[in-house]
């Protein structure tokens, strides 16, 4: 029976969902939010803050501000809490409402950046505007998670071992690319592994992480619209890139079977499954990573009238929801409409 007195002291890290009845291929998927800031971020959240402790850097009196899409803000607002900080998270418009509620719940300060920067991108603004606040007063700490080691340090010492004690024979994994700070800490752990692990980066399409053209993304989690600094693709064997629409039809997919996952696992899994039908690969063992559960999505992803205006009325008009692996499928020609196809 755990019994804890800080929040950060729970997190469950051996639950997997096999999703071979879900989408007909055997991928053991890592649930990482079950824990009490509800993602993976309470991970590089714990290391970063713990680490700024033992530098000094952070100190009582200090306050914490941090540019999140919304899982590291809410994090860092239960840490901060707990550990009586003063916590502002920056964000910019794409950060759903419940997480922002959430923060507040927690006694944070949420700052909204609605204007992109020069070059058009949000993530540049909310960075100007966290160093104009150091460079006002030095009260402020930015951990930084774009550059700091503590990011990827998390998932070296925690994720990637928690996944290799559960499945010793791992041919692939499935990683999805945000600050990638999980793709990185897994990949430096697994190289050091005695047994070959092929890692697979899944991208949202329309990041510029790997290259190419930058596009709208309206799913916070993955993607990003510079290159993430602490990226070293020569730890990364391939690279996935997933639409939006998949990403939804993903989430939905599993929604119908009862598992209730955030975007960014639409996201990883159909890209997985998509890499896993095209190399034929049954025989492998396979994990991917599930950054979060579904309730923060509840005003986006998982409601009609949000996916009808971003994708068209069309977009969970297909059979993919009902049955059958991704790679045989082809669209349905019935008139199945939002989110009660059956
Ligand atoms: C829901 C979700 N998925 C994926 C990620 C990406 O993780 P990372 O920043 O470690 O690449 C994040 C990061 O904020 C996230 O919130």
């Amino acid at each position: 029976m755990p019994v804890i007195s800080v929040p950060q002291a729970f997190n469950e890290d051996e639950l997997y969902v096999d999703l071979r009845s879900t989408f007909g291929r055997s991928l053991f998927l890592k649930c990482e939010g079950f824990n009490f800031a509800g993602s993976i971020k309470l991970k590089a959240a714990t290391e970063m803050v713990e680490a700024a402790e033992r530098d000094g850097v952070l100190t009582p009196g200090s306050v914490l501000v941090e540019s999140s899409s919304g899982n590291l803000g809410v994090a860092l607002s239960m840490i901060a809490a707990s550990k009586g900080y003063r916590f502002l998270c920056v964000t910019d418009s794409r950060c759903n409402l419940s997480t922002r509620r959430m923060m507040e719940a927690l006694g944070s300060q949420v700052h909204i950046i609605a204007e992109p920067d020069a070059n058009g991108g949000l993530l540049g603004a909310r960075i100007n505007y966290i160093r104009g606040l150091c460079a006002s007063d030095d009260r402020y700490v930015w951990l930084n998670q774009y550059t700091n080691p503590g990011n990827w340090q998390a998932h070296y010492r925690r994720t990637a071992p928690a996944i290799v004690r559960q499945f010793p024979r791992l041919d692939v994994l499935f990683v999805g690319a945000g600050t990638t700070g999980t793709l990185m800490g897994c990949a430096r752990f697994l190289r050091e592994w005695h047994r070959p692990v092929r890692i697979i980066a899944v991208d949202a399409a329309g990041s510029v992480t790997f290259g190419g053209a930058p596009g709208r993304r309206m799913i916070p989690g993955l993607g990003m619209s510079v290159r993430p600094p602490m990226l070293d693709e020569s730890y990364v064997d391939e690279v996935v890139r997933v639409e939006e629409p998949d990403t939804v039809r993903a989430c939905h997919r599993l929604a119908r079977r009862g598992f209730l996952f955030g975007g960014s696992t639409g996201t990883v899994v159909s890209g997985a499954m998509g890499w896993l039908a095209q190399h034929e690969a049954r025989e492998l063992t396979a994990v991917a990573i599930a950054p979060d559960l579904g309730e923060r999505y509840l005003d986006t992803i998982y409601q009609t009238n949000w996916l009808e205006d971003l994708y068209g009325g069309d977009v969970l008009s297909s059979d993919e929801l009902t049955a059958g692996s991704r790679a045989s499928l082809t669209r349905a020609t019935g008139a199945v409409t939002g989110t009660l196809v059956t």
